[in-house]
């Protein structure tokens, strides 16, 4: 079946049918864990512009690149266990770029232990969720994130809740409250899962004679790096008007579309 164009989502509950838009050349399906590129797509049309410096930190099979350079923005991707040349070794609490280069940061990271990635000792996803050392470490990476992120740009970070061991762990928000300490809150968008299990109805059985919910979405944070305070208090623009400054700040559309005029809110 034909996949349906992409479009920009509107609403905060996101949806697309298939994991991937077009022929799917972006990262690789058949790598564990790997991001929908449609979700990376919709946040580099609404938080950059061509040429912008996009990172990964935990790049994995490079779905965030693929699509980044396909949009014509520059793009970086680290991971602790590369699975391709373009993406470099390093730990994303420790990485080799300079204060402040990111224009934008997506970030997919393991959600505890429910996927076995490398098994290397410096990998997050050995750390189980309910245990003491997964939620310090994502911390890590945020302070990381933030000191590579430019001021007044975006980060995301996509996640999901586990239910594992019959102990439910909130990831999605322990991440936002943890994210929330550093950066400014954007938006919080449910992403709508369409993967195999949910398929399968072994797993609805269990779901209702064990009394637990299967993981329908995934959650979508997203954050905004705070203005410095002089570039902020300083400012002598006139109020009213939008410059350009404020464009790459706020993250522009790139789309050339008009934003539709707010009747309240
Ligand atoms: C959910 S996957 C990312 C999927 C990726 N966005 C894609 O589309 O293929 C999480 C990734 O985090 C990486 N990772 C785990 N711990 C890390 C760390 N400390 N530093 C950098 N990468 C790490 C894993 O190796 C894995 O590739």
């Amino acid at each position: 079946m034909p996949k349906p164009p992409l479009r920009l989502q509107t609403t905060t509950l996101w949806e697309y049918p298939s994991q991937h838009y077009e022929e799917g050349k972006h990262g690789s399906k058949d790598y564990r864990g790997a991001t929908p590129s449609w979700v990376v797509w919709n946040l580099l049309q609404r938080y950059t512009r061509p040429k912008d410096l996009v990172v990964d930190p935990m790049a994995g099979s490079g779905t965030t690149l693929d699509v980044a350079r396909e949009l014509g923005r520059r793009a970086l991707g680290y991971d602790v266990a590369p699975v391709r040349d373009d993406v470099f070794r390093a730990d994303a609490r420790k990485l080799p770029l300079e204060d402040e280069k990111a224009a934008f940061v997506f970030l997919d990271p393991p959600y505890g232990d429910n996927l076995r990635y490398s098994g290397r000792p410096d990998c997050i996803g050995e750390l189980a969720a309910e245990g003491p050392d997964y939620f310090p470490a994502m911390d890590a990476v945020f302070a990381e994130v933030e000191r590579i992120l430019r001021p007044g740009r975006h980060l995301a970070v996509y996640c999901c809740d586990v239910w594992k061991r019959k102990a439910f762990v909130p990831i999605g928000a322990r991440l936002s409250e943890l994210l929330s300490r550093r950066f400014e809150p954007v938006d919080h968008v449910a992403v709508v899962r369409h993967n195999r299990t949910l398929k399968q109805g072994n797993y609805h059985k269990a779901a209702e004679e064990t009394n637990f919910f299967l993981r329908g979405f995934n959650h979508l944070l997203i954050f905004r790096k705070p203005e410095r305070a002089a570039e902020t208090a300083g400012s002598k623009r006139k109020p009213t008007r939008r410059s350009r400054k404020d464009e790459t700040a706020r993250g522009p559309r790139t789309t050339g579309r008009r934003r539709p005029k707010r009747k309240g809110s």
